[in-house]
């Protein structure tokens, strides 16, 4: 089974804009936000990033963090699920030349305004559904993706990052440990349609077949 492990200690710490949303996100707002277009990356904080750009300082040690604690040889074959705009892909590419990248979003605009080169490796498509052959990809990776789809989906997420995967997996979700932090994730979620405790999602992982590593996303 996969371990409970946070390989994003490397990621700098964002401040969540809870108190610029106000008290609660809308329902016209997350409408607005799963759409995933350009008022999710670079519209304003209410419904999105706020501007989603590049900074070196995201991912660069975050992909060193992968490459050695799962032992990457040069050329692994290195999926991203829910890539948006290929950041982590850029950075893998940097660190990793030989390996081979790919990326696959849900959004056409997030592929249109990739990093420079990156495009060519992202693919448009669902989580849900990964246009991969079994055991593709030494690791497959998923930031923050797979809580966007509603039960089922996710389930079914989980099963595709299983299948297309022959060694390794890790992904992040947003989660709680107790009631606090779910009232703060309950005020700060705009996109995410499936979020438990961290128990729950464990045993939601059992039940999907999903033997990879995780971590969470909580709202502190
Ligand atoms: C919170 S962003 C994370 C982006 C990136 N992984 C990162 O950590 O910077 C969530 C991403 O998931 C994508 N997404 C949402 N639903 C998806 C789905 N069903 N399949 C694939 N990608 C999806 C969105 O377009 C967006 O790029």
């Amino acid at each position: 089974m996969g371990k409970e492990i946070n390989l994003l200690d490397r990621y700098p710490k964002s401040k969540r804009p809870i108190d610029e949303r106000g008290r609660l996100v809308s329902d016209e707002q997350r409408a607005i936000a799963r759409k995933f277009d350009v008022e999710y990356f670079d519209g304003d904080r209410l419904t999105g990033y706020g501007g989603y750009r590049y900074h070196p300082r995201f991912f660069t040690e975050t992909v060193r963090r992968f490459r050695d604690h799962y032992g990457l040889a040069e050329d692994a074959a290195i999926l991203d699920v829910g890539c948006a705009k290929g950041f982590m892909l850029y950075d893998f590419s940097l660190l990793m030349p030989k390996a081979r990248l790919r990326g696959i979003d849900i959004s056409p605009y997030a592929k249109a305004h990739a990093k420079e080169g990156m495009a060519e490796l992202i693919d448009i498509g669902s989580a849900e559904e990964l246009p991969y052959e079994d055991d593709s990809f030494d690791l497959v990776i998923s930031i923050n993706t797979v809580h966007n789809l509603d039960r089922d989906a996710c389930a079914r997420a989980l099963r595709e990052i299983q299948r297309v995967s022959r060694a390794h997996a890790f992904i992040t979700v947003d989660a709680w440990r107790n009631e606090e932090e779910r009232r703060r994730l309950e005020k700060w979620n705009l996109t995410a349609r499936t979020f438990m405790h961290v128990d729950d999602w464990k045993a939601f992982f059992a039940e999907a077949g999903y033997k990879g590593d995780y971590w969470w996303f909580i709202a502190e």
